[in-house]
Order: structure tokens, then C-alpha cells, then sequence
């Protein structure tokens, strides 16, 4: 078995660290230690026959995201049971996947009793209901796809890849960092290392959430407060420095983060504002206005509140419930008067080991609805990444020496990759510029080349799937720590150092045994 400790000794941190000239190899993922990990890995899953069978635990949206691979690609993958407490969920999966009433349950606990029943777990619970659902799926033996983030704490997150995954490395517990599954992303990845940048200095990255989805989401919504889920550089930019981790070639050696909720607080209410909006006499000038998002034409879905597909395409029935639900539900709260508490801005400075740095806004207000920009600052130049997934346009490249601008091409296919474009109609995967689908695509993909390498007697099953499992050892919760410790920066009002804070973590968890 790894030491979790050896795949994350850091180097503490130092203001003295020389810089070099040439590009560093990457250490955050393809290490060394993680290919022993992988060629230590065998196959002892017993497959079965045809495409890859999976369980969905939580059929909300991102549950029935996810499934929706296996409407797309029947022949990869197939749905065999899930779990959801809501009637309208159990329905839907009922109805979409053509499932028997004995393989649809209100718990996902009853439906894990049933045993190893499918090859892999989707598991798409709220955020403080990932931990006991993937440990017993794990227990269970099967492969795991897990939404972000893996859990709410860093105590948590350690216990669940140190003792649980860890010592399975052939068994695979993906985490729904989708972005990393975009072509351009993977792009940067490359592109950084091929040296054509010169010497990464600072990436500075945003992610502008959006005025309403914001609003929806962190106010009035599931992520509002930290009681309820946790903070939200956690719930909504864990990608983000999940991203700036992965494209960096060193190890980040310190953070230090400001941020606060500055305005949806009771005391920003203006004057004469009620407490739902339809009773609201400055409604019509609220930015916030619940009335303005979700009734026809509304500019946010409703979807986390009223299920469109229980009304059975009855627009007229749709428009009532969603009516109904911001009349008197919690989405048609005024949003200065909401139970919420977690930051509306933060940003965080991060500093690596190669002497480089990084600047992360998580930002509430804006225009785009989370359309990530990037700036690469290197020695020989400057590359924009303006969001988009694919294509000629999406990276931008200002060299110093030929003073050229020049567009840098994103195919679906960056070197060792098989992407492919989601199909034509492909509703929900297409969310997150596509990155949905790519993940999904991932995930199953992995399983099925390593069943077929199973199925032929070969012995590369295992290392297919570390090449994922990968993601996950060394660099996901990686990811997830630095985010903890941002945060703690913010609560502390000090900088940390991310080898202290690992070590620190590591240490509550072998008390913890
Ligand atoms: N990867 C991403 O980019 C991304 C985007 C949005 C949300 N998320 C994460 O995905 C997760 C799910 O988000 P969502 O928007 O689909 O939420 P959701 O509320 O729509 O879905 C969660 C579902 O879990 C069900 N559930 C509750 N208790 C259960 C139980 N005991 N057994 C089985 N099911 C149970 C709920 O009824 C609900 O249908 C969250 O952790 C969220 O943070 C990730």
C-alpha cells in the first residue's frame, strides 16, 4: 500500500526558492509514484457482460446529467437502478431508463444492501451526502463516480481517498471536476509544458458566476450556507483550483485569501422591500427580483424547484407550480433576508514552488455565468484562455520575440486523448461547455477498456484504470486541500503554508484511527 504522506510530502514553503529557466516536468499528476501505484494495480472486479451497468444515488440534476450518457451511448453504458427520496426523481429514472419498481428506492441505503449490483455507483447527493454513500459503494466493490466537492471537510476528504481508495487502486472514484475534461484545459496543460511560454511566472483566473445564478444558487439555494453545505470557494471554485493546480508545473507552496458577503445581508435591503418578491413594491427595480428570474420568460431555470419533466410537457401546468413555488417557496425569498452566509467574492494568491504565482477572483457579480477567463503569463509570452471549450478561437497567443499574435488551435483530440464531440442534441450533457459529457465519456470509457482487457485475459485493466484513479491520488485531493486552506487564510486573516496544512490534516487522520 502508498504512503498517502510520500504522494504528498511538500516542500515547505520558501521566499528563497530559485527560480530555473526551463519549464519544469509537471509533479502534480503522471509522477513517478503515481505509475508504480498504477502498475501495481490488477483487476480483481468481475465484469458483466455488455455495456457498463451503474447505480445512480441522487437523481436531482446532475444525477440525471450524467445518466443521460447512457441514453447517448446505450451500448457504453446502462442505467440498472437508483435512489432518491423524491417521488417526482424516482419517476423520471423509472420512465427514462425503463426501471423495474424493484430497482428504484427512496435511500440509497437499501439499494447498497442489494449488493454489487452494477460495475459502477453515480452518486450525485447533496454536498455533505458524499462521504457514507461512496464509502459503502467502495465497500461494495464498485467503481465510483462522485460529484464535487468529495466532502465538506479536509479531515473527510483524506479519510475517504486515504482509507478507502487508496488500497484499491485498481477501483476507481472519479470526482466531477468536469473542467479538467475540456479539451482546452487539457491544451493549456500542454502547452504550458512544451516550453512555448517561456517560464510560467502567474496565471491570473476568474470565475464570474453571475448576478442571478449567484442569487439562485448561493442565496436563496442549496450552497447558501456553510451549515448546509460548505463555503463557497469550496462548493463553487473547487474547479478553479483544481484548474490552476493542474496547469501549474510545481507544487503550490502558500495561499493567502480575502473575501465576504458585502451584500446580500439584511442591512443592504432598500427601502421598502418585502420579504417575498411578489409582495414587493421595489421589485421592478431589483436586480434580484425572483419574479424577474424564474416567471416566464424568467433568466434562470427553475429546475431546482419545480421538475418539468413530472409535468409531462403541460407548459400551462409547468408555469402554475413554478408560480406557486415563488409565491410561497423558498426561491421567492428576498434575497437581503435569506438564512445564507457564505462569501459573494473572494479571491485567493497562491505562490509555487518554482517561485511562480496565481490569482483566483470567485466574483458574484457579473454578466457571464461562469465563463472562466485565464491569463497565462510566461517569459516568451502571453496566452488567453477566453472559456470556450474547443475550437480556433478559444486560445490566444501573444510571443515576444516575433511580436505575432496567433491563434493556438483546440481540437477534441489534445495528444493521448479520445474525445469526441457529444452528439447533436445531447440536452444535459452539454452543460459546462460540454464538459459533462467529456467526463462522463472518461469514466465509462475507462471501465469498459478495462473490462475488455479483462474479458480478453490481459493484465493492462488495472493501469487503464489508475491512468484515471491518477486524478484522484495525487492531485484531486490535493485540489480540494488547498481550497481548505485558502479558506482557513480567510478565516485567519494569516497565509498558509499548504505543507503545514497537509502535514497538519495527515496527522488528525492518523489520530483519527
Ligand atoms: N460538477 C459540477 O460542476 C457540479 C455542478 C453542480 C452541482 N454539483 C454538485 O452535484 C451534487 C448534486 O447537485 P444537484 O444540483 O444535482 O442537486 P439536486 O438537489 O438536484 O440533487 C440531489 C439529489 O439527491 C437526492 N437525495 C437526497 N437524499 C438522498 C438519499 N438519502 N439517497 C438518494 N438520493 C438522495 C435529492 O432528493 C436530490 O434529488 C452536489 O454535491 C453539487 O455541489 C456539481
Amino acid at each position: 500500500k502508498m504512503s498517502f504522506l510520500g504522494l504528498f510530502k511538500h516542500k515547505k514553503s520558501s521566499t528563497t526558492t530559485k527560480a530555473k529557466d526551463k519549464v519544469q516536468e509537471p509533479t502534480t499528476s503522471h509522477s513517478k509514484t503515481d505509475l508504480a501505484l498504477s502498475e501495481s494495480a490488477t483487476t480483481r472486479q468481475t465484469w458483466k457482460s455488455g455495456p457498463i451497468t451503474a447505480i445512480v444515488i441522487g437523481c436531482g440534476q446532475r444525477g440525471r446529467c450524467y445518466s443521460e450518457y447512457a441514453l447517448i451511448r446505450p451500448n457504453e453504458l446502462q442505467i440498472v437502478a437508483a435512489a432518491d427520496p423524491r417521488a417526482t426523481a424516482r419517476s423520471y429514472m423509472s420512465r427514462t431508463f425503463g426501471l423495474a419498481n424493484d430497482a428504484v428506492f427512496e435511500h440509497w441505503q437499501p439499494l447498497v444492501e442489494k449488493g454489487r449490483i452494477a460495475d459502477a455507483a453515480i452518486i450525485c447527493t447533496q454536498d455533505q451526502q458524499h462521504l457514507e454513500p461512496c464509502q459503502a459503494c467502495k465497500r461494495l466493490g464498485c467503481h465510483v463516480l462522485l460529484e464535487k466537492p468529495m466532502a465538506c471537510s479536509p479531515l473527510d476528504c483524506a479519510r475517504l481517498v486515504h482509507r478507502e481508495w487508496l488500497s484499491e487502486p485498481d477501483q476507481l472514484m472519479v470526482i466531477c471536476h468536469v473542467l479538467r475534461y475540456l479539451p482546452a484545459v487539457r491544451k493549456i496543460h500542454q502547452f504550458i509544458r512544451s516550453g512555448q511560454l517561456g517560464r510560467l511566472c502567474h496565471v491570473q483566473h476568474t470565475e464570474p458566476v453571475g448576478y442571478a445564478h449567484f442569487a439562485h444558487s448561493y442565496v436563496r439555494g442549496n450552497w447558501r450556507n456553510e451549515a448546509g453545505s460548505a463555503f463557497s470557494l469550496l462548493t463553487k471554485c473547487c474547479h478553479d483550483v483544481d484548474l490552476i493546480c493542474y496547469w501549474m508545473p510545481s507544487r503550490c507552496s502558500r495561499v493567502s485569501s480575502f473575501g465576504s458577503l458585502v451584500h446580500f445581508r439584511p442591512e443592504e435591503k432598500p427601502e421598502g422591500a418585502a420579504e417575498r418578491c411578489v409582495d414587493c413594491s421595489v421589485e421592478k427595480d431589483c436586480p434580484y427580483s425572483a419574479v424577474k428570474a424564474y416567471i416566464f420568460p424568467g433568466v434562470w431555470s427553475p429546475a431546482a424547484f419545480v421538475d418539468r419533466e413530472a409535468c409531462n410537457g403541460d407548459h400551462a401546468k409547468y408555469q402554475q407550480l413554478v408560480e406557486e413555488a415563488v409565491k410561497t417557496g423558498p426561491y421567492g425569498r428576498c434575497v437581503y433576508n435569506c438564512d445564507n452566509d457564505v462569501c459573494d467574492h473572494q479571491v485567493v494568491n497562491m505562490e509555487f514552488d518554482d517561485g511562480a504565482t496565481a490569482s483566483l477572483t470567485m466574483m458574484a457579480f457579473t454578466e457571464a455565468v461562469c465563463v472562466r477567463s485565464s491569463v497565462f503569463y510566461g517569459t516568451r509570452g502571453e496566452l488567453r484562455w477566453n472559456g470556450a471549450s474547443y475550437g480556433d478561437t478559444a486560445l490566444t497567443m501573444y510571443e515576444f520575440a516575433s511580436m505575432d499574435h496567433m491563434h493556438v488551435p483546440v481540437g477534441l483530440g489534445p495528444e493521448g486523448d479520445n474525445q469526441e464531440a457529444p452528439p447533436a442534441g445531447s440536452g444535459r450533457m452539454r452543460g459546462h461547455g460540454s464538459a459533462d459529457f467529456f467526463l462522463a465519456q472518461a469514466f465509462v470509457r475507462a471501465l469498459l477498456k478495462a473490462k475488455d482487457s479483462a474479458e480478453a485475459g490481459g493484465d493492462t485493466a488495472g493501469s487503464s484504470l489508475a491512468e484515471l484513479q491518477r486524478e484522484l491520488n495525487d492531485s484531486t485531493l490535493y485540489g480540494h486541500l488547498v481550497a481548505f486552506a485558502a479558506e482557513e487564510s480567510r478565516k485567519r486573516g494569516t497565509v498558509v503554508s499548504i505543507g503545514e496544512y497537509i502535514d497538519s490534516v495527515m496527522s488528525r487522520l492518523d489520530e483519527d484511527c
